[in-house]
């Protein structure tokens, strides 16, 4: 696509990629042959979802590490309310995914252990997924973080698990194999290796050169992995923090069915969705997508109460940033030069 076509593309008004019968809730920001896209916040849309429709979840939500998403909400909750507003969501999620059904989450080791913890009694646990984390940087006083985890919990027994397999690794320069496989390389199958749960073959976030928006997106190998692993073609995908739309272009490249969740800028998924599937907008066909809502837009009592602590966490995080920065600038106003030489004379008196 040429840079004015993409730019007049981007202009269109999303109304123009929405299908006018379309039957959901709450209105979609874009519907493909096979996807739906609210601009809204999740909690807001899990809401109007039924028990037990979704497959497969994947959710890569902002890590509270204070990065700017322009979507208005803080990325640098206090930790209660950043966990107690993880615990609404997930919540949501465990209720949404049929029996068997996967969830994936993606975050940094910090917050997965508090999720494990949470998921631990309700999911049954399939595995640590450690992806490698090539740009480490120094972190104090600890050791140097060198990998993201993808947490993988199914609901109850997995309903489907396929194996994958992955390319028998080489060296970038010279083409031939790294290791020698102890002498039993003529045992290796040749549709490559069995994926380990040890993703060192890709990096946490996408290459600048391919992002199609600012802030971060995943490499598309994460939840097609993901989605390929646990899922059959025609089953329904849900990612709650759409972000770039990475999960929407690997499920419309893959026949799965998919809804989608992003509360700042959906531009970026639509670019992403024309350009690398030319998904067709306004073009819903078949009623898996509406099967998934409830009939009308009223909000269950399971999500009303964690939209309460929600807006409770958010609210009470704001007040104490609110009630930290007075505090901070007297202390830059008592360390004005006026008042450290002021200060000075009254202790020497
Ligand atoms: C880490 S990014 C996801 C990136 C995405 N996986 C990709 O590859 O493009 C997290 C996204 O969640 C969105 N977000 C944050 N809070 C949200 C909420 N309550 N509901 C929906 N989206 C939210 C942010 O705007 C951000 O785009």
């Amino acid at each position: 696509m040429k840079a004015t076509q993409q730019l007049d593309f981007l202009n269109t008004k999303p109304s123009k990629l929405v299908a006018t019968n379309h039957g959901f809730p709450r209105e979609p920001y874009l519907t493909t042959n096979t996807g739906v896209l609210f601009n809204a916040d999740c909690l807001d849309i899990f809401g109007t979802i039924k028990s037990e429709t979704v497959h497969c979840i994947f959710a890569d939500p902002p890590f509270n590490l204070g990065k700017e998403y322009k979507n208005g909400l803080s990325d640098q909750l206090e930790q209660e309310a950043y966990l107690d507003w993880t615990k609404s969501w997930l919540s949501e999620a465990i209720r949404v995914l049929v029996p068997g059904g996967s969830l994936f989450v993606y975050n940094i080791p910090k917050w997965l252990i508090h999720i494990s913890g949470f998921l631990m009694d309700k999911m049954a646990f399939r595995h640590w997924i450690a992806i490698t984390m090539k740009n480490t940087y120094p972190r104090g006083n600890n050791l140097y973080p060198a990998h993201y985890g993808l947490l993988y919990f199914t609901k109850g027994i997995p309903r489907v698990f396929h194996k994958l397999r992955v390319p028998i690794p080489v060296c970038r320069h010279c083409g031939k194999e790294i290791k020698d496989y102890g002498g039993h390389r003529d045992k290796l199958n040749d549709a490559g290796l069995n994926l380990t749960d040890f993703w060192e073959d890709t990096s946490p976030v996408r290459h600048n050169k391919f992002k199609t928006r600012v802030s971060n997106e995943l490499k598309p190998m994460i939840p097609e992995r993901a989605i390929l692993m646990s899922t059959n073609p025609d089953d329904i995908v849900l990612d709650p923090f759409g972000g770039g739309g990475t999960t929407f272009q690997i499920a419309e490249k893959n026949r799965r069915y998919w809804i989608g969740m992003e509360i700042g800028p959906c531009e970026p998924i639509v670019e992403r969705l024309q350009y690398f599937v030319n998904a067709k907008f306004g073009h819903l066909s078949g009623d898996e997508l509406r099967a998934c809502f409830v009939s009308d837009a009223t909000t269950s009592e399971a999500t009303a109460q964690s939209q309460t602590t929600l807006t409770y966490a958010i609210r009470e995080a704001r007040k104490k940033i609110a009630e930290r920065k007075p505090k901070l600038k007297k202390k830059r106003i008592l360390r004005s030069k006026k008042q450290v030489a002021e200060a000075k004379t009254k202790k020497k008196k």
